[in-house]
């Protein structure tokens, strides 16, 4: 067996993108183009993988993480052919070489694995084509006209007005053995209408040169569309949501609306599990056996067990949610949180890196942070942990069976002890004794004779 080499391109400017990020480090499903063809290329477990980088290359470093990834510069953007040759030299002798697009970030490992199964023999090329209703733009698959065997690739700028009507269009991945790459690629020159070195006109050399050059066409059309300008990038935004939707309804999850949900990451859902319109989940998240996420929610790096419910228009992040929890409307929970079994979360309540047990519940307004709370604790309205001094933040321990009444401030350091009351309006600033009631609050007074003051006539 060859030695698998990938090349990714990655050089060039992006201009019909109008921005001043570089075209590969824009997203899509939440990660950079380029990060999806590093995953997938990884998923192959090649010998190495190149990535040929010029137009934002620093940046584009910075951004990208991987000890496994060679960068190839290239300084001047000559044409696909003139980024590959960049790369020559860092390719084993031996090798085979599968080159992807930075720009087209949707290929799948199965299509790649098809590809290559065709040129396991090292000793022919093939070209990943598609059959499209509009070519305009893309390369088109010219074959014989009795074989069918292809003939060469002619760029849209360079086709004649026959071949303009060729509807097999160039993906642009294609798997070449090194061997003949040192042979075509110093051969290509740059004589066509864009006077750029096009990769694709070492097709033509192979049928010169007897080299056989398989076809293969992919399924599904959006794992080849290239990002060439924002409206490539949002049409590709809603196939791929749309193909990640599909997935879930197969998998048996239901949602409202296919079309109304946006996947920025891995979402993991049990049976049964419901989710309603506009929510999107980001980094991974998992759902458990009935969990049911209500409209307009975010949800990121999140477990949620079986049966809980999150209610809409909630912020859930970097959280664990235990079975049988009620969240929202309106909820943020922050990172570090960790909700224990039947604990309820109301509206305009904020957690932040807490513990909260069993059964213990806040349910309108309030701040919870930096706090470890016991089970079934009743955390009033409006009730505050004052947890920054300004300088540091500090920590409140609320035990087991507390009742805090409403609008109460608990300044940290502060321990409220296993079965207190917290009178409501109270600002606590030091523990409480078990058991008891405690407040703080100025006596209600009544002042006889008061008025309130005159409107002033103008
Ligand atoms: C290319 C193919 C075309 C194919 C289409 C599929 C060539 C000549 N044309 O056209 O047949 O149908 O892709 O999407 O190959 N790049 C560099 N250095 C350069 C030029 C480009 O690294 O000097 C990189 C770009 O960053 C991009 C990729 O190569 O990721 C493709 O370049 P682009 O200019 O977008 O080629 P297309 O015109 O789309
Ligand atoms: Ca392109």
């Amino acid at each position: 067996m060859l030695k698998l080499n990938v090349v990714i391109l990655a050089a060039g400017a992006g201009k019909r993108m109008y921005s001043s990020l570089p075209k590969v480090l824009h997203t899509l499903a939440g990660r950079p183009l380029l990060t999806h063809v590093i995953n997938t290329a990884r998923k192959l477990s090649p010998n190495k993988i190149c990535v040929v980088i010029g137009h934002g290359g620093e940046k584009i470093k910075q951004s990208i993480i991987g000890d496994d990834l060679t960068w190839v510069i290239q300084e001047q953007q000559l044409g696909t052919g003139h980024a590959l040759t960049q790369a020559l030299s860092q390719l084993d002798d031996d090798g085979l070489t599968l080159v992807l697009y930075g720009d087209v970030p949707l290929i799948s490992e199965q299509e790649l694995c098809q590809l290559l199964l065709i040129v396991v023999d090292g000793k022919s090329c093939a070209v990943l084509s598609t059959i499209v209703e509009n070519p305009f733009g893309y390369g088109r698959i010219v074959r014989d006209v009795d074989t069918r065997a292809i003939t060469a690739i002619v760029e849209q700028k360079d086709a004649s007005a026959e071949q303009q009507d060729i509807h097999e269009i160039n993906t642009g991945i294609m798997l070449i053995p090194n061997v003949y790459l040192h042979k075509w690629l110093p051969k290509i020159r740059n004589k066509n209408t864009q006077h750029e070195y096009y990769l694709t006109d070492i097709i033509a050399m192979a049928v010169k040169d007897g080299v056989h050059v398989a076809t293969s066409q992919v399924k599904n059309f959006w794992e080849v569309m290239g990002v060439n300008n924002k409206y490539q990038l949002a049409e590709l935004e809603r196939l791929f949501q749309r193909h990640c939707a599909n997935e879930l309804l197969s998998a048996g999850v239901s949602l409202i609306d296919p079309a109304r949900i946006d996947i920025r990451g891995e979402l993991i859902c049990e049976s049964d599990v419901e989710i309603d319109i506009n929510c999107i989940f980001e980094g991974t998240v998992k759902l458990g056996n009935f969990v049911r996420v209500g409209a307009h929610c975010i949800l990121r790096n999140v477990t949620v067990a079986a049966g809980s419910i999150i209610h809409p228009y909630s912020m859930i992040e970097g959280a664990e949610i235990s079975e049988n929890c009620k969240i929202g409307p309106y909820a943020r929970i922050r990172p570090g949180t960790r909700l224990s079994s039947k604990v309820q979360i109301g509206n305009f309540v904020e957690v932040k890196n807490s513990q909260i047990g069993v059964e213990s519940k806040a349910n309108h307004l309030s701040y919870i942070g930096d706090s470890c709370v016991g089970k079934n604790v009743n955390i009033g309205a409006g009730t505050i942990t004052c947890n920054y001094d300004g300088a540091n933040k500090h920590t409140t321990i609320v035990e087991d069976d507390v009742f805090i009444g409403s609008d109460t401030q608990l300044v940290a350091p502060v321990k409220i002890s296993k079965g207190s009351t917290i009178g409501a309006g109270s600002t606590i600033t030091k523990e409480t004794p078990e058991n008891q009631l405690t407040l703080s609050r100025s006596k209600q007074i009544s002042v006889s004779g008061w008025k309130r003051p005159p409107k002033i006539k103008k």
